[in-house]
């Protein structure tokens, strides 16, 4: 019998974390550099990836990241992630990111991504996690939606499986027809 805990909900590894934008973060305009910010969504997935399956936990992914606005010396950015999916021994974080004003209180939307880490056992090899219990629709939703962004990511990296490719073909076709 498994002794792994029957479902932890994306609250139990929903993480908050504030960063201060200090002048050694930033590019010559003064704008924080992608990699830090990059760096502040890995270490912030990694502790939610790690509450939900009590073990260290390692990235395997990184989905497509956006910068849509820059973000500014001094502001702070506050990082929030949880768990949306677990599978077998890979979990999928959804990262969101605010930036703040500290002058006027402004807060606004910089960016959100997918991470993907795998828990690992003491010889680095992947160990199964628990599942994720969803307990409202907006976490069911986001649940669902998990499933196929781990289908297009496995077969971005060649590790999708003929009839995986088959449904991905059908479900994108759905999609089209749809539209
Ligand atoms: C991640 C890692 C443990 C996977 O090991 P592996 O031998 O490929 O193991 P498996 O094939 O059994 O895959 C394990 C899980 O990872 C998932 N996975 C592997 N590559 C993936 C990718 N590119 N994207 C999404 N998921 C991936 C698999 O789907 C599987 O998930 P599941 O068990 O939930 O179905 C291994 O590649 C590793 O240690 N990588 C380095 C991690 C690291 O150092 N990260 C920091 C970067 S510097």
């Amino acid at each position: 019998m498994s002794d792994l805990p029957a479902g932890k909900s994306p609250t139990d590894s929903h993480t908050i974390m504030s960063e201060l934008v200090l002048p050694n973060d930033t590019n010559g305009l003064g704008n924080l550099m992608g990699g830090r910010l990059l760096h502040w969504m890995d270490v912030c997935a990694a502790i939610s990836a790690q509450r939900h399956a009590g073990v260290v936990c390692v990235t395997a992914s990184v989905d497509t990241v956006e910068f849509h606005s820059p973000i500014l010396q001094s502001e702070i950015v506050t990082l929030s992630s949880w768990v949306n999916r677990a599978f077998r021994t890979s979990m999928e974080v959804e990262i969101s990111v605010e930036a703040e004003n500290p002058r006027t209180g402004t807060k606004r939307k910089a960016n959100r991504a997918f991470y993907t880490f795998v828990a690992v056992g003491a010889d680095g090899k992947p160990i199964p996690v628990p599942p994720v219990k969803t307990d409202s629709l907006e976490e069911a939703e986001a649940f669902e939606a998990a499933g196929r962004r781990r289908q297009f990511r496995l077969f971005t990296a060649g590790r999708l499986g003929d009839d995986d490719i088959q449904n991905l073909q059908e479900y994108i076709g759905s999609i089209r027809h749809e539209r």
